[in-house]
C-alpha cells in the first residue's frame, strides 16, 4: 500500500487525483523561509524560517536521565540543521512516567546536563552561521528550543518491566500492547495533583536550563493526551463528560506555568484526533470496518484551543493517533515495524485526514500559530507539499520526524539548492520504530552509520531472545 514509486512529483500529483483529494503543492518553496513572529508577553520572538524538527526520542539518556554522547550528537546535527524551530524530545518529569529506562528526563540533578545539551546545540547553529555568508544567516539564526515534557501514562516502563499508569481503563488499548488488565494502575486525583507539582518544578528547571519554552505533551495517547479522552473515567476531577473536566489537568499546568514563567513560551503538542472513537478518544467520532477514524466532532478541540490561548498560549504543534497502534495514522510508512501489518490505506489518505483537520482547525483559531505533520513519507517533495498547505493556510509551520534522523541538513540543502537530496531522504522504512520497541537506542538505520550498526547488533540480540522464549 505504501510503496513510494514516484519519480516526479508529477507521478505524485496524479494519485492525488486519481483518489480526489484535495491536497496542495508548490514549487514555490521560498515560503518555507519567510519568518513569523510569535508573540510573546513583551513583544514578539522571530522565528527565523517554517521548518520545524520534531520531538523525536532517541532513549540514550543514563539511568538518571542525563543526555549521552549521542544525545549530544543528534542535537549538534539539529543545530546545524538550520531548522527555525527544534523541538527537543519527550523528557520525562517524573521517574515512573519515562516510557523507556533511558528516555531523558530533567530534575535538579542534572540541569547542568542539559545546560550542556542546549549549549551544543547552539555551537551547532553557530557553526552553522559561521560557514555561511550574510543572506543565508537571516534565515537561520535564532531558532526557537522547546523541550518536550511527558509522563508516559499507560506506556510507561521505568524499568525492564512495563507499568502502565493508566488515566482509564481500556482493553482494547492494552491488547494492542499485550499487557495484562490486571497490571499497573489508573492514577488517581491525588497522584494527579501531585504530578502537577511536578509539572512546575520541571517547567522551573526547564526555564532555568535556557530552553525558549516548554511544550506539554498532550498527544499519542500519553498520559495527559489519555486525560483529554478520559469520559469514562469517573468520580474524578479530571475525566468524565465535560470537556472541562477532561482538559482540567492540562488547563490548570498551563494557566499556573504562564503566570509563574513569564518569560517561558508554554506551548503544546495536541491530537487532532485519536485512534478509539468517543467515550474511549478525543475528538474522533466514528471508525470504519478497518478502525480507521473516519468522522470527527472537533467542538472539545476548539474549546481547548480557546481556553489555552486565553491562558497566553500561542503556538500549538498537531499530531494525532498512537505509535502504538494504527501508526499509519500519523506516520505513514511503506514498511511497518517488524513486517507488522501493512496500512489499510494510501499514505495519501492518512495525511490528507490530518491536514483536513488542520486547515479547519487554522481557520477557527487564526490566531495560534500551528505547526504541520506527517511530511517525512513524501521524501524529496515533503517540502513541496509542506509550502503548497501552508500557502492556503493550512498551517503556518512544517514539522518533520524521522526525517530529521535520516537527513538532519535538510532546510539547509533546500534552502541553497531549492530541493533536498532524494539519496538522503528518510524512506519511512519504519526501523528507527523497531529500534525503540526492542529497548534499544534509535536513529536512522539507512542513512547513519552509527545506528546502522547499532540495528545490527540489537537486532540479532532480539532475535535470540525471542528464539529462546
Ligand atoms: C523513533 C521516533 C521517536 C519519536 N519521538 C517522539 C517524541 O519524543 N515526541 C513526540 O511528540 N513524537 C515523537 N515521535 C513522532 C514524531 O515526532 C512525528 O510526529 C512522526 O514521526 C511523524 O512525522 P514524520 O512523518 O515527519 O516522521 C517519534 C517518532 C519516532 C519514529
Amino acid at each position: 500500500m505504501g510503496n513510494f514509486s514516484y519519480k516526479t512529483i508529477e507521478d505524485l500529483h496524479k494519485d492525488v487525483k486519481k483518489y480526489n483529494l484535495d491536497l496542495a503543492f508548490t514549487d514555490e518553496i521560498s515560503l518555507l523561509f519567510q519568518p513569523i513572529q510569535l508573540p510573546i508577553r513583551n513583544g514578539a520572538h522571530g522565528i527565523p524560517n517554517r521548518l520545524a524538527i520534531h520531538p523525536m526520542e532517541g532513549f540514550d539518556a543514563t539511568e538518571t536521565g542525563d543526555p549521552t554522547q549521542l544525545t549530544h550528537d543528534r542535537y549538534m546535527r539539529f543545530g546545524k540543521s538550520g531548522a527555525g524551530i527544534v523541538w527537543f524530545e519527550a523528557t520525562a518529569v517524573v521517574p515512573e512516567g519515562r516510557s523507556n529506562p533511558h528516555q531523558l528526563m530533567i530534575s535538579d540533578q542534572n540541569i547542568a546536563k542539559f545546560k550542556g545539551l542546549i549549549k551544543t546545540f547552539d555551537e551547532g547553529r553557530s557553526q552553522l552561521l559561521d560557514q555561511n555568508d550574510t543572506s543565508v544567516k537571516v534565515h537561520f539564526q535564532n531558532p526557537l528550543k522547546i523541550l518536550q515534557l511527558t509522563h508516559s501514562g499507560r506506556y510507561s516502563k521505568p524499568g525492564s518491566e512495563r507499568y502502565p499508569l493508566r488515566a482509564k481503563l481500556n482493553s482494547e488499548l492494552d491488547t494492542a500492547m499485550h499487557i495484562p488488565p490486571e497490571s499497573g494502575e489508573v492514577v488517581t486525583d491525588e497522584y494527579l495533583d501531585n504530578l502537577q507539582e511536578n509539572y512546575f518544578d520541571v517547567i522551573g528547571l526547564a526555564n532555568e536550563a535556557g530552553f525558549d519554552g516548554v511544550d506539554i505533551k498532550s498527544c499519542h495517547g500519553y498520559l495527559v493526551s489519555e486525560l483529554l479522552g478520559a469520559y469514562t473515567r469517573s468520580s474524578s476531577l479530571y475525566g468524565g463528560e465535560l470537556i472541562e473536566q477532561r482538559g482540567k489537568f492540562l488547563l490548570d499546568i498551563v494557566k499556573r506555568a504562564n503566570k509563574e514563567f513569564s518569560d517561558l513560551i508554554i506551548t503544546l503538542r495536541i491530537n487532532l484526533f485519536d485512534v478509539l472513537a468517543q467515550p474511549n478518544g478525543f475528538t474522533t467520532k466514528k471508525l470504519d470496518e478497518n478502525g480507521t477514524p473516519v468522522a470527527f466532532d472537533l467542538e472539545d478541540l476548539h474549546v481547548i484551543l480557546d481556553q489555552l490561548y486565553t491562558h497566553g498560549v500561542r503556538l500549538v504543534s498537531f499530531s494525532a493517533g498512537n505509535p502504538y497502534f494504527h501508526p499509519y495514522l500519523s506516520r505513514p510508512f511503506v514498511q511497518n515495524a517488524f513486517n507488522g501489518p501493512d496500512s489499510p490505506e494510501h499514505p495519501l489518505f492518512s495525511y490528507a485526514r490530518i491536514i483536513g483537520l488542520l486547515r479547519e482547525v487554522h481557520r477557527y483559531h487564526p490566531q495560534l500559530i500551528t505547526i504541520g505533520t506527517a511530511y517525512s513519507w513524501f521524501r524529496q517533495y515533503g517540502p513541496n507539499f509542506a509550502a503548497g498547505e501552508i500557502a492556503r493556510n493550512s498551517f503556518d509551520i512544517a514539522g518533520f520526524g524521522r526525517m530529521a534522523f535520516a537527513y538532519p541538513q535538510f532546510p539547509v540543502d533546500l534552502f541553497k539548492n531549492g530541493i533536498i537530496d532524494s539519496r538522503q531522504v528518510c524512506i519511512a522504512c519504519s526501523k528507527c520504530s523497531e529500534l525503540m520497541r526492542i529497548g534499544s537506542v534509535t536513529g536512522c538505520v539507512i542513512r547513519n552509520n552509527t545506528y546502522s550498526k547499532i540495528y545490527k547488533e540489537a537486532y540479532t540480540e532480539f532475535q535470540s531472545k525471542k528464539k529462546k522464549e
